[in-house]
């Protein structure tokens, strides 16, 4: 796929819906008690394996457009389960599955089976699931045991193990507690809570005892991650302007419209709160741009846009930063590496450290090299908007990994 530069960007549209939110829709009313229809879902490739992961287990799932409706499975049954690029669909499987009696695996695809999954077979295993790795990574394999409560601090924070560890709450004796180094996004506990879960925050701390489930209607906003690089396009292409409607404005989420907005890219915000998650407009209009210092207490509120941020950083005038920020290591593709080397290739000045990067920004990039997506949706999303804006565009290879967060975004771009 080559990407050219664009001579104006000027948008109004909505994105793409939210993918953890649609995961999570469809996941707790798989066991949910009831029929519940989910509007605006996310159908792309990572949720659509969670999608078939239900069915395999048990539930009743009916596509139609973006509709999705989900009627809970009484028991799950035992089955082979395949999660393709899914961490999430893989890790909060893994916390649900182990007190649910049921003989299961989960593998997927090859960037998934490099993924860390100690961080969640470690917490379960201390609840006393019956869960083993292969070395630590997938395929993981769940065998039906008794769970029980425990008090779990965090090494890391990570939305996707504080929800297994909860999940696995729902079946376990007792008060299962966990407490995060730095809050990450709340979706799990604010969706089980409108499901009847006896979910409590306090703090870092969130806690849950078990009970089931009922059923609950979602209607899905859109994706501030996948927003995040219509706003990016809007802040690197001269005279850029976007209006992205409904999108989700959980505070857990928004970090990098703050970042945008301290870069002095001028957006106004216009939310709304009639629902379980908060939503509204949101618009960017270009403008110069400062660098950025990005520290480890910011990044779970940003953690997937950080790849679109050192891009939006190569437009910036000056060094921005990036620290904290390891866990990029750990995701679709180590992103530290495949940023800098996305970067690099369009000319920026990027030099990846431990935990984040350093980005020298000149105002601009100059474009014309080959970007390999290595498998990571947000990394040939990052090198379009890169290019966008820039004076020779690049060519990506392996584009189509979009389609796991963000189906349709080549046709908005190109
Ligand atoms: C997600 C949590 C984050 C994020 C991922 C989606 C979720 O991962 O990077 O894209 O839906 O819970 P971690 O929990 O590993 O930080």
């Amino acid at each position: 796929m080559f990407v050219k530069p664009l001579k104006n960007f000027d948008r109004t549209l909505e994105t793409a819906p939210d993918k953890s939110i649609t995961h999570r829709a469809v996941m707790f009313n798989a066991f949910a008690r009831g029929t519940a229809v989910v509007t605006n879902a996310l159908l792309g490739e990572d949720c659509l394996s969670t999608i078939a992961c239900m069915r395999a287990l048990g539930a009743d799932i009916s596509v139609d457009g973006s509709t999705v409706r989900v009627t809970g499975a009484p028991a799950f049954r035992d089955a082979a389960l395949y999660a393709g690029n899914s961490g999430t669909t893989t890790r909060l499987l893994a916390g649900l599955l182990a007190g649910m009696g049921v003989t299961a695996s989960i593998d997927g695809d090859a960037s998934l089976r490099s993924r860390p999954m100690r961080r969640v077979t470690e917490p379960l295993t201390a609840m006393g699931a019956d869960i083993t790795s292969t070395d630590g990574k997938a395929p993981l394999y769940i065998k039906p045991a008794s769970l029980r409560g425990i008090d779990y601090k965090m090494p890391v924070a990570s939305a996707q193990v504080k929800s297994a560890i909860l999940l696995a709450g729902l079946h376990a004796s007792g008060v299962t507690r966990v407490t995060e180094p730095v809050r990450s996004r709340d979706h799990t506990e604010l969706m089980l809570r409108a499901m009847g879960a006896d979910v409590r925050a306090d703090g870092l701390t969130v806690s849950v005892r078990a009970g089931d489930l009922v059923s609950a209607d979602v209607e899905v906003p859109g994706d501030a991650s996948s927003a995040a690089f219509l706003l990016g396009a809007a802040a690197v292409v001269k005279g850029g302007r976007v209006t992205v409607k409904r999108v989700g404005l959980n505070p857990t989420r928004t970090g990098a419209f703050e970042v945008l907005r301290r870069m002095g890219a001028d957006i106004t915000v216009d939310s709304r709160s009639d629902g379980v998650e908060p939503y509204g407009d949101i618009t960017l209009s270009q403008a110069p741009l400062s660098p950025f210092e990005i520290t480890a207490e910011e990044v779970p509120s940003l953690i997937d846009e950080l790849p679109l941020l050192a891009a939006v950083a190569c437009y910036a005038e000056g060094t921005s930063v990036i620290g904290g920020a390891a866990e990029l290591k750990v995701k679709e593709s180590d992103r530290i590496a495949t940023t800098a080397e996305a970067l690099r290739a369009l000319g920026g000045d990027v030099t990846p450290t431990d935990d984040g990067m350093i980005i020298r920004g000149r105002g601009g990039l100059k474009g014309g090299g080959k970007v390999n997506a290595r498998l990571d949706h947000r990394i040939a999303m990052t090198a379009a908007v890169a290019a966008l804006g820039s004076e020779l565009g690049c060519e990506i290879e392996g584009a189509e990994t979009a389609a796991v967060s963000y189906p349709g975004f080549w046709e908005i771009i190109c």
